[in-house]
C-alpha cells in the first residue's frame, strides 16, 4: 500500500465522522457522524434495523453519495481530494454487490458482457484478456464457462448472485461492499453464497464491508461488527466479544430479541420497546434513550461519545455499569420518554 511508514497503512477504508442528509426543507438525517475502519483482508459487518442508515453509509463510503461532512480514505487516498476521473479508477479497488440480483443484473446483457463491464471501464485489457478473466472469475464463483452467452433470466437467484459477485471481483478489488447480498436468498442457498464470500476472502484476501440485518449472518462471517442505530454506530468490536458481552443496551436488546432457539436466554426474552425515532428529527441526547430501559436524564440531554477500550467501542453513558451499579438506572419497563421530540 501507499506508505509503508504509515502505521495505519493496513487500513483499507477509513471513514471518519461521516454525515449524510437527504432533502432540504424536510431533512432526513440518514447518517449522523459515523466512523469506522475496514482493514485489508477482514470482514466488518454493519448491522441495524431497516432505515438505520446502513446503505447510505456504504454508498457515502464509496462516494457514490456525496457526504455532507466527514472524510473517507480508500487505500490512503482522501476521496474528497481525488478528481472525478481518478475517483472512477479508484472504484476498481472497491466494488459493490447488492441485495437483489434480479434488478442488479441487466436482463438484456449476456453473462459475458455483465462480468466484463468493469474490466472495460477500469482496465486496458484486450478483448481476449477480458474473456480469459471473465472465465477465471466465473470459475472462482462456481459458474461454468459454458454459461457465458446466456442471460440472467436463465439463472436462479443463487446463481445470479454468484454472477454478481464474479462481476464485483473481476477487477481484483481489495474491498467488496456487500449490501444485504444474501438477504433475499433461502437459507441453504444463503449458506452457499456465504461460503463463497469466505472462500474468495481466503484465496484473494478481499476485505468485506458486509451489510446485513441478520445477526446469524454476522456471527458466521464477520471478524468485527458495527451496530448502527439511527444514523450512528452505537457499538463496534470483534464479533465474538460483542455477541458474548454486548456493552450497549441497544446491542443487548437486539441480541435478546433474536429468534434463536438454540440460545439459552435464561427464560427472559427482552424485546425492544417502542419505535425507533424518526430520522427527520435530530434527536437530542442518545438516539436510543427513548427505548432504553436504563436511560437516565443525562442520556436524554447529552449525546454519548463513542469510547474505545481494548479495541471495542461503545457510545453509552452507562457503558459497563449497566443496571444495579447506576443509581436510578433500573429497568423501568421502558415507557418511551418522548424526550427531545
Ligand atoms: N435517496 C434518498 N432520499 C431520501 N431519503 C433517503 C434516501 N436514501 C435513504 N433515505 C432515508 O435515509 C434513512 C436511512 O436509509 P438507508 O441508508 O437506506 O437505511 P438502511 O440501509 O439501514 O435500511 C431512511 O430514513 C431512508 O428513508
Ligand atoms: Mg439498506
Amino acid at each position: 500500500m501507499s506508505d509503508p511508514q504509515n502505521p495505519r497503512a493496513a487500513a483499507l477504508l477509513e471513514v471518519e465522522d461521516l454525515h449524510v442528509t437527504f432533502g432540504r426543507k424536510h431533512k432526513t438525517y440518514a447518517v449522523n457522524g459515523v466512523s469506522f475502519t475496514v482493514n485489508a483482508g477482514e470482514t466488518l459487518a454493519l448491522v441495524g434495523e431497516s432505515g438505520s442508515g446502513k446503505s447510505t453509509t456504504a454508498r457515502a463510503a464509496l462516494h457514490l453519495e456525496t457526504p455532507d461532512r466527514g472524510r473517507v480514505r480508500l487505500m490512503g487516498r482522501d476521496l474528497a481530494e481525488v478528481r472525478t476521473r481518478e475517483l472512477r479508477s479508484m472504484r476498481r479497488h472497491a466494488q459493490m454487490v447488492f441485495q437483489d440480483p434480479y434488478s442488479s443484473l441487466d436482463p438484456s446483457m449476456t453473462i459475458m458482457r455483465i462480468v466484463e463491464e468493469p474490466l472495460r471501464v477500469h482496465t486496458a485489457m484486450s478483448r481476449d484478456e477480458r474473456r480469459e478473466r471473465v472465465v477465471e472469475v466465473l470459475g472462482l464463483c462456481g459458474v461454468p464457462a459454458a454459461h457465458l452467452h446466456r442471460f440472467p433470466g436463465e439463472f436462479s437467484g443463487g446463481q445470479r448472485q454468484r454472477i454478481a459477485i464474479a462481476r464485483a471481483i473481476a477487477t481484483n478489488p481489495e474491498l467488496v461492499v456487500a449490501d444485504e447480498a444474501v438477504s433475499a436468498l433461502d437459507v441453504s442457498i444463503r449458506n452457499q453464497i456465504l461460503n463463497l464470500f469466505e472462500d474468495l476472502q481466503r484465496k484473494l484476501g478481499i476485505a468485506y464491508l458486509f451489510i446485513t440485518h441478520d445477526l446469524g449472518v454476522v456471527e458466521q462471517v464477520a471478524h468485527r461488527v458495527a451496530i448502527m442505530y439511527l444514523g450512528r454506530i452505537v457499538e463496534l468490536g470483534p464479533t465474538a466479544e460483542v455477541f458474548a458481552e454486548p456493552r450497549h443496551p441497544y446491542t443487548r436488546a437486539l441480541l435478546d430479541a433474536r429468534p434463536d432457539l438454540t440460545r439459552d436466554v435464561g427464560g427472559v426474552r427482552q424485546t425492544i420497546q417502542g419505535d425507533p425515532p424518526d430520522p427527520t428529527d435530530l434527536v437530542q441526547g442518545c438516539a436510543f434513550a427513548g427505548r432504553c430501559p436504563y436511560a437516565v436524564d443525562l442520556c436524554r440531554e447529552v449525546t454519548p461519545a463513542s469510547i474505545e477500550i481494548d479495541g471495542r467501542e461503545s457510545a453509552c453513558h452507562l457503558d459497563g455499569r449497566l443496571v444495579a451499579e447506576v443509581p436510578g438506572a433500573e429497568p423501568s419497563g421502558a415507557e418511551p420518554s418522548g424526550a427531545g421530540r
